[in-house]
Parts: structure tokens; C-alpha cells; sequence
């Protein structure tokens, strides 16, 4: 049985056999609304979620499945202090597969270690978020036709800059995980000092697959230079110290004056689209 908690999860050749998928049963719906016909899927979502949970139910319902699940903690007997294990123990008797989101890193990998049935991971924590990512992966290649030689940064034809919370941002770190393994890719981190990417991601990733990389705090200077933008937004629910968040969280607003400095073709990615963040 296969999960799918890190992007890392799929090999480069799986990842565009559902790249490919995805591409089929967009032009041919039709052709694939039976293919999950008596099949159930539970969304758990202990976190917030408008955009990921309800893409994941709708996806399930157009394919001939259906859905069962929580949107929220509190109206699950986790309030009653049932642990992850023993959820997914229960849901394992219900579903055919689930989609998890939760607050804690890791938890949708330990619900997978105690689950009789497939979990995909819909975001933990400021750690992974693996559905997003074949979501912008997909969305990159019907940009731009490809995914391999998307040069990062500095050189080469196509600049790619991730911008905003680059520390909490599941978004991100899942994104850079998949483009890694691409041919002729370099990143630009744009962040306040406080929310860089994390180093981990720098060493065992960026380092290692050789890829060349800047790392700046401002969008304006990184603008003229880019073909691909993703905007994050910063992460409130991830800040321990609320002032921090406050005087963080009007950092980076994309606005038409900033679009003006950008090349006339630049691609906008974000995951979670907000007034103030793209004004
Ligand atoms: C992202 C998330 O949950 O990490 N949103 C999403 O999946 N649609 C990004 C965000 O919440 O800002």
C-alpha cells in the first residue's frame, strides 16, 4: 500500500505518469467518472481548509466516488481526545482512502503507520504539502510546457522566486522538494531575515542537487528578473508571539506597481490568494 505524505513519496516517472493523468481527465472528464464508482474517501481535516478539502471532495465526487470526513477538530471525537492512531484505526473500517491535514508536523505519517488504508497527506504543520505541489506542478507545465529546465534564478530562460514565508510555508517546502529533481533548476528565496527558507532544505536539498540559489530580502530588486512568482502568505497561525506576526505580515504585497517592474509574461502562483497580499 502506497501513501503520499512527502512529494518525495513519488519517483520523478510517477510523478509525470499523474501529471500526465491529471492532463487526460481534464480534457476527457467524462471518460473518468465512473473510475472511483463504490469507493470513499475521508477528508480529516484538523486544521482550516477551504481551497484543499473541498478540491479533494469535489475530485472524489467527478470521479463517480464519494465522501465522508470532518472539516474541522472540534466536531470529531478527537475533542474527546481520540488520537490520530485511533482515528485512522476507525476510519480504516469506512473509507477507502483519506486525506489528512493537521496542525503537527508529522502526523498524517504517523496515521499512515496505523491505517489499513492509503492517506495522503493534505498539509502538516509548516512542513509538507505534497497535493499542492502536483497542483503547481501541473499548473508550471501548462504554463510553460515543461518542468525540467526551469532555471531558478539567477540565469538561464525561465526565473523562478518563491516569496513571502518561506519558514512555515508547507507550500513551499514541498515545491522546492519536487524541483529539485529537475533538470537545470536554481531558486531565489525572497523573505523578511526572521522567515527564510530553513536550512535544512538548503542542505539537504539545494546543496546537495548542486543548484545554484540567492537569498534576498527584497521583491522589488528580484522583480525585473522573474518568469514565475509564488506568493505565500505568511503563516499566522504558525507564530507563537502575535507581535511578531503583526509586524510581520504586510511584508510583501504584489501590487500593480511591483507587477509593473516584472516582465510583461510573468506567471503568479499562490496557493492561498489574499486581499492583502495581492492587492
Ligand atoms: C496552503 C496551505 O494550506 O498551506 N493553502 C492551500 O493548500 N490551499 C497555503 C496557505 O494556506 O497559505
Amino acid at each position: 500500500m502506497r501513501h503520499l505524505i512527502d512529494p518525495l513519496d513519488f519517483t520523478v516517472e510517477e510523478l509525470d505518469r499523474l501529471l500526465r493523468l491529471g492532463e487526460d481527465i481534464r480534457r476527457e472528464p467524462g471518460a473518468y467518472s465512473e473510475s472511483c464508482k463504490g469507493k470513499k474517501l475521508a477528508t480529516l481535516f484538523y486544521e482550516p481548509s477551504t481551497r484543499t478539502r473541498l478540491s479533494f471532495e469535489a475530485a472524489m465526487l467527478n470521479l463517480g466516488g464519494s465522501v465522508l470526513g470532518f472539516p474541522s477538530a472540534n466536531v470529531s471525537s478527537v475533542s474527546k481526545g481520540e488520537s490520530v492512531a485511533d482515528t485512522i484505526r476507525i476510519v480504516s473500517c469506512y473509507a477507502d482512502i483519506a486525506a489528512m491535514r493537521h496542525p503537527l508536523e508529522g502526523a498524517p505519517m504517523r496515521a499512515a503507520r496505523f491505517s489499513r488504508i492509503p492517506v495522503i497527506n493534505a498539509g502538516d504543520g509548516g512542513h509538507m504539502h505534497p497535493t499542492q505541489t502536483l497542483a503547481d506542478l501541473a499548473t508550471l507545465q501548462s504554463r510553460f510546457g515543461r518542468i525540467t529546465d526551469l532555471t531558478v534564478g539567477l540565469c538561464g530562460d525561465l526565473k523562478f522566486g518563491f516569496c513571502g514565508d518561506l519558514k512555515y510555508g508547507r507550500t513551499v517546502h514541498s515545491l522546492v522538494n519536487a524541483l529539485a529533481r529537475y533538470e537545470g533548476n536554481e531558486f531565489v528565496f525572497i523573505s523578511p531575515e526572521e522567515l527564510r527558507v530553513p536550512g535544512h532544505l538548503i542542505e539537504n536539498v539545494v546543496k546537495p542537487a548542486h543548484i545554484p540559489y540567492a537569498e534576498v530580502t527584497g521583491l522589488e530588486e528580484a522583480m525585473a528578473d522573474l518568469d514565475i512568482l509564488y506568493m505565500t502568505r505568511i503563516q499566522k497561525e504558525r507564530f507563537t508571539d502575535a507581535g511578531e506576526y503583526e509586524r510581520l505580515k504586510g511584508s510583501y504585497v504584489l501590487d500593480m506597481p511591483k507587477m509593473a517592474l516584472g516582465k510583461a509574461d510573468m506567471a503568479v502562483l499562490h496557493p492561498l490568494p489574499r486581499v492583502n497580499e495581492i492587492a
